[in-house]
């Protein structure tokens, strides 16, 4: 055997999924083939904050091709769902919390029938006194938007000696950022489609990140035992963390719970805008010192989280931005509070970074202040701050390995010093202003100071064939293929020989969310565990076969053979045999879950994540000061991902991030009342791309799955920063709010005296 491995891992093997949705197979919710299904629709409070005295669906009931209109008295389990607090009624049995809130469902026969149902239910509200601002419903006398009050959670994180440190510095900034709702806007609404098994089990197909936390949520909220309920994951066109809720799940399941009849459910865009979870607001007020040299010496922030009406994911980002808010930089000093408040508005959840793209907006345009101040360039001022290998962070954690801000803050140095001596001979165009920034990043993979495990299953079939069962959804971003290179490269085979099955709660264990930029990590490593111990049982017995030590055998391509002696093989299939004659299972079961230490409630001590991706970005703008659009000419992304198992997926990762980042930095605002569609709601498009350059840095993390970390939400984080901090470059005046739309680059154009109109400035000619 002399022929040449053929490595699986590090090369951009096709994603598994392309060609069925090239061919435009069903494989979403929306065109699954079902039998005469019913439309489900649902009942939205109109009322931001309202108690709820009568719902009267007779005369709905009695119109044409209903099945049934469900309300909360017809749930037969706990109504009440949430992935972290369940404070979420599936339908409002009293009192609703934020326009949206469900009231009532249809189940028809056809999308008329059941929006002509929606009209002729009547619903009598009592209006209570409404909460928008966070700030308010933290006051003593606030009305109660939830029994337990309107704080939800607070994270504190303190170390060493901040009021000391402070007076000690030679410079402090202190300024406040504030951020926008946004919507997820995944070209796919919110799905789900069911029937009733013959068994009668419920099975529910939905579009979703975690086909494990449906299955347990649908079972409760239905008061059925695990075995009636099966989620499978079709599809999924977009999560970006909102299809970590239960969306259409828990009434699909209701409907087929009654009914017994295939049903369907596919959001409108506008209901999709109203009804699902929005990205958290933050306002950030933090306050940074230095020392003369402009070493980092102390860091005080409040952070302010608007959850809206319901917790969803808002205690993890509460949670997360709080530990972000130090940036990836050695601060020894910190004092930091982050609070986590019920509003009357739409409910915020998890989206794409978890509150660390706020929080890194408000710690990079303070690293660009500071540099300021000092008279330091703003790319030293990263690099001599940064955390290295021995670093602690803000919650006491030591960073022992694979720390590569370092080498992501190098990667970019050639192209900022390019740029800057490009300019110099290159002056802007009349009335366009050039500016450069950098933002850099550090992200902690899997859930925040949590046990997040993850299991597998490899199985080996009696003809040599290798099945993978993992619960890992796969939402696009190619997680699939990325554990079928690891099983492939554990066993010798080629990852598209291996079958997955994936995502079905039938015959998948939990793999945990697909979120956090966990799965490579955390659900790369359950499935190397679980191959790795069938590898164990095949060189087991092909040792005792071949009589040639354990050590020096290898699974290769369907054989067994000795590294040395080239004469010593045996087809797996012979060994295979053997074991099932030995009543061997062949079915192995992998696991694993990151090492972390739950952070201490007072002081935020403790080991939030096993290992952290780290990133720079920078960005070249143009800013009109005529009009105030901002064109992002080109971003350098610099990611250090521990190693990328599939360097094509890492670079799609990079490009949808920068784009998701420009959204949040220069243009997405989702305002509660507002915002219906897309019609009102400026997501980026193709014309809005820069040109990218993708650096991939491998600093490989001694824990991670052949050295890999994560790139998922690392790659939006440092995006709008950098272009903000080109902004100001810009502008030589600086923007506190996102989105930096028009009117606030216009402002800022204003106040800096660049605008043609403003006091001071010449007209060109
Ligand atoms: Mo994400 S916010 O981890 O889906």
């Amino acid at each position: 055997m002399n022929m040449k491995e053929i490595k699986k891992i590090g090369r951009n093997w096709l994603r598994r999924d392309a060609a069925e949705k090239l061919r435009g197979n069903p494989v979403f919710c929306a065109d699954l083939t079902l039998e005469n299904p019913l439309t489900l629709k649902v009942l939205r409070s109109t009322h931001a904050h309202a108690r709820i005295k009568r719902i009267d669906v007779d005369r709905a009931s009695r119109t044409q091709g209903i099945a049934r209109i469900f309300t909360a008295a017809d749930i037969p389990g706990k109504n009440l769902a949430g992935i972290i607090n369940k404070d979420h009624p599936l339908l409002v049995p009293d009192k609703v919390r934020h326009v949206g809130d469900a009231i009532a469902l249809v189940a028809a026969e056809t999308e008329t029938a059941a929006e002509r149902a929606l009209q002729a239910i009547q619903v009598t509200y009592e209006d209570l006194p409404v909460i928008r601002d966070p700030e308010e419903a933290l006051k003593e006398d606030a009305p109660r938007i939830h029994e337990t009050g309107n704080l939800l959670f607070t994270r504190k994180i303190k170390r060493g000696e901040v009021e000391r440190a402070f007076d000690d510095c030679a410079v402090v900034v202190e300024k406040t950022y504030r951020t926008s709702f946004l919507e997820h806007a995944y070209l796919e609404p919110d799905a789900g489609a069911g029937y009733v098994a013959a068994d009668g089990t419920l099975v529910i197909y939905a579009s979703t990140q975690n086909p494990h936390y449906d299955h347990g949520e649908v079972a409760s909220l239905l008061g059925v035992a695990h075995e009636k309920v099966r989620i499978i994951q079709a599809a999924t066109g977009g999560g970006f963390g909102s299809k970590l809720d239960l969306n259409t799940q828990g009434f699909i399941g209701l409907a087929l719970y009654y009914l017994g009849r295939p049903v369907r459910y596919v959001y409108s865009r506008e209901e999709s805008f109203l009804a699902t979870a929005k990205r958290h607001p933050l306002t950030i007020t933090i306050k940074t010192g230095t020392d003369s040299q402009g070493r980092l010496m102390a860091m005080r922030a409040r952070i302010l989280c608007d959850t809206g009406a319901y917790g969803s994911y808002g205690i993890a980002v509460a949670s997360r931005a709080a530990v972000h808010a130090t940036g990836p930089y050695e601060v020894p000093n910190v004092d930091i509070e982050a609070l986590c408040v019920y509003t009357n508005n739409p409910f915020a959840g998890a989206m794409r970074g978890f509150g660390a793209p706020q929080a890194a907006f408000a710690f990079e345009s303070q690293m660009d202040l500071l540099a300021g101040e000092l008279g330091i360039s703003p790319l030293e001022m990263r690099r001599q701050n940064a955390l290295r290998e021995g670093s602690f962070t803000g919650t006491g954690q030591k960073l022992t390995a694979s720390v590569g801000i370092r080498d992501c803050l190098n990667a970019v140095k050639p192209f900022y010093e390019r740029v800057m001596e490009k300019w110099r001979h290159d002056p802007a165009p009349t009335f366009k202003k050039r500016g450069v920034g950098l933002g850099a990043m550090w992200y902690g993979i899997g859930n925040t100071g949590l046990q997040n495990p993850s299991t597998a299953q490899i199985e080996m079939d009696p003809e040599g064939s290798v099945t993978l069962y993992t619960g890992c959804a796969d939402i696009g971003q190619g997680s699939t293929t990325v554990l079928s290179q690891i099983a492939g490269e554990m066993l010798g085979l080629s990852p598209g020989a291996i079958r997955a099955v994936v995502a079905d709660t039938k015959y998948t264990t939990d793999a945990g969310a697909t979120s956090a930029s966990r799965q490579t990590y955390i659900s790369g490593n359950a499935v190397k565990d679980a191959a790795g111990k069938l590898v164990e049982i095949l060189l087991t017995e092909a040792s005792n076969l071949l009589k040639r030590p354990k050590e020096s055998l290898i699974v290769d391509s369907g054989l067994i053979r000795d590294k040395n002696d080239p004469e010593k093989t045996v087809p797996v299939t012979d060994i295979v045999r053997r074991a099932h004659e030995k009543g061997l299972s062949l079915k192995c079961q992998g696991s694993f879950d990151p090492v972390t230490e739950p952070l201490d409630p007072e002081t935020g001590q403790g080991v939030p994540y096993a290992t952290y991706a780290f990133a720079c970005h920078l960005a070249q703008v143009t800013v009109d000061v005529l009009t105030g659009e901002v064109e992002v000419n080109r971003i350098v992304a610099a990611h250090d991902v521990g190693k990328a198992i599939n360097p094509a997926g890492v670079i799609g990762q990079i490009y949808g991030g920068v784009a998701m980042g420009i959204g949040f930095g220069l243009m997405e605002r989702y305002v509660p009342g507002r915002t219906v569609s897309l019609n009102d709601y400026d997501i980026p498009t193709c014309k809005d791309m820069p040109d990218i350059v993708p650096i991939v840095v491998e600093s490989a993390e001694p824990t991670g799955p052949y050295g890999a970390k994560g790139v998922g939400e690392p790659a939006l984080i440092p995006t709008a920063p950098a272009v903000l901090n080109a902004i100001s470059d810009a502008l030589g005046e600086r923007i506190y709010t996102l989105p930096a739309n028009l009117e606030r680059v216009l402002e800022a154009a204003v106040a800096a005296g660049v605008f043609p109109g403003s006091h001071g400035v010449k007209q060109p000619a």
